[in-house]
């Protein structure tokens, strides 16, 4: 036996032992969390989830129906069409403009899906599969052990790839819907439905599902998930996506409300127009005009002091580089406070509300909604966007309809590309 081929059956060997440690674990107290790296794209400025076996990225969808991976093998698994998955699927919100699967062929009765990119918004329909992922469980502060599993999704054509991240081979979508990663996992893995996703700016951040504690190697190191769980803010149920809604009852910047419409941010409960809503897929915070607008021009006003450069697409409002004071959170500028239902706010410091676009120039971090994005489809009011969740854990517990967030992770002298990758032991 080669010394390729006695590695790979000793690893199958430990694989079978995880497998088997975890079910007689499962039968006491559930499963525990696992984890998975999340990394940004540089060209796309997308983000990845290495859940796949092999460590093959998929686009991290946060607000994406449910799992696709392009060019399945031939001949790959099919569900029945008459199946408790198969209702799933065929149940599950399906975007406005997809074509409706079509009957397979008379006596064949697979299942179909209507897999969906969600950055430039085509669909098509394809067959639902079984997809092996592959992570490793966690204490919420090591990569323990791997082990791989098999969840529900479906296969793609390889064309649906296109402008998604070099590499990705399909998509991970984690929304509240019944197919969606965090909902499967909780079943498949008998972990809480919840998780933890800290989107890094640089080096790879990281996901948990399943619950439990999360610490990041800081001076000394952090466990952020008990205080979190103890301030959640509701999520808003929207009436037919699976997107992760929040309420905001205005925007200040530099301690004054931005002089936005009544209602502005209202999610409508009928219609599911309006609203605030994460996505993963949206750079850059996106905003109605008659949101985006009164916003740029209070940061305007509360940066006037500060040289300006030549925009660079696609923003409105862009500074000399040199002309600004770096802090700890990012270049000194004017805060924005999101004003959260409740009295809370989420504070945007410089890091939150600047892009650097190049060494000489930094830009207002803001678009104004355009009806062409795809996440713009269901007509939010805000879709808060990647840059600004950077480097903050965001908690999402799906039972409970609660998210919490941590603030800028900077304050606290940590990022989320600070979470110790090397394996620990139980
Ligand atoms: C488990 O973690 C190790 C160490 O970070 C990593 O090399 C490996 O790819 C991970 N395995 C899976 C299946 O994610
Ligand atoms: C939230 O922000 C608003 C506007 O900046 C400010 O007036 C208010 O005091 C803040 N609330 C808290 C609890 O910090
Ligand atoms: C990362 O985790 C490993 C395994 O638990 C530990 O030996 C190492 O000290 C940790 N690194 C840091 C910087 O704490």
């Amino acid at each position: 036996m080669s010394l390729h081929r006695s590695w790979a059956a000793a690893l199958a060997a430990l694989l079978a032992l995880a497998v088997l440690l975890r079910t007689s674990a499962e039968d006491d107290n559930g499963g525990s969390p696992i984890l998975a790296r999340v990394s940004k794209d540089a060209s796309t400025s997308l983000y990845t989830i290495a859940i796949k076996v092999g460590g093959v990225p998929l686009l991290l969808d946060l607000a994406g129906p449910m799992l696709w991976l392009a060019n399945c093998p031939t001949p790959h698994r099919t569900i029945p069409c008459v199946s408790p998955d198969c209702d799933e699927i065929t149940t599950t919100y399906r975007p406005p403009g997809c074509p409706k699967p079509l009957p397979g062929p008379d006596g064949q009765c697979a299942c179909l899906a209507y897999p969906r990119n969600p950055v430039d918004g085509r669909c098509r329909s394809a067959d639902a599969t079984t997809i092996t992922l592959a992570a490793n469980d966690t204490d919420g502060q090591n990569p323990l052990f791997p082990f791989p599993f098999r969840a529900v999704g479906s296969c793609a054509p390889g064309e649906l790839l296109a402008s998604l991240p070099a590499g990705a081979a399909g998509v991970a979508g984690l929304s509240m819907l019944p197919l969606s990663l965090p909902t499967q996992f909780a079943s498949l893995l008998s972990v809480a439905k919840e998780f933890a996703l800290c989107l890094p700016s640089g080096s790879d951040g990281v996901a948990i599902f399943g619950g439990g504690s999360f610490q990041l190697l800081a001076a000394p190191h952090v466990e952020l998930a008990e205080r979190l769980r103890q301030n959640p803010l509701p999520l808003l149920k929207h009436p037919y996506n699976g997107g992760y809604y929040f309420g905001i009852s205005g925007i200040a910047v530099n301690q004054q409300r931005v002089p936005t419409p009544l209602g502005a941010f209202d999610l409508q409960a009928s219609s599911g127009t309006g609203g605030v809503v994460f996505s993963t897929v949206t750079p850059y915070t996106a905003l109605r005009w008659d949101i985006y607008w009164p916003l740029r021009n209070a940061f305007d006003a509360a940066t006037s002091g500060i040289a300006r450069a030549d925009k660079v697409a696609p923003f409105d409002m862009c500074y000399q580089a040199s002309a600004l004071t770096v802090t700890r959170v990012g270049y000194a500028v004017a805060n924005i406070d999101m004003m959260l239902d409740g009295g809370r706010n989420w504070t945007l410091p410089g890091a939150s509300s600047l892009v650097q676009v190049n060494d000489q120039t930094v830009c207002f971090a803001f678009v104004q909604m355009a009806s062409s994005m795809p996440t713009a489809a269901d007509s939010p009011a805000v879709i808060f966007g990647g840059h600004q969740m950077e480097n903050n854990l965001l908690m999402f517990d799906l039972v409970k309809e609660t998210f919490a967030f941590s603030g800028l992770l900077l304050g606290i002298r940590t990022t989320c590309s600070n979470f110790n990758f090397t394996m620990g032991s139980y």
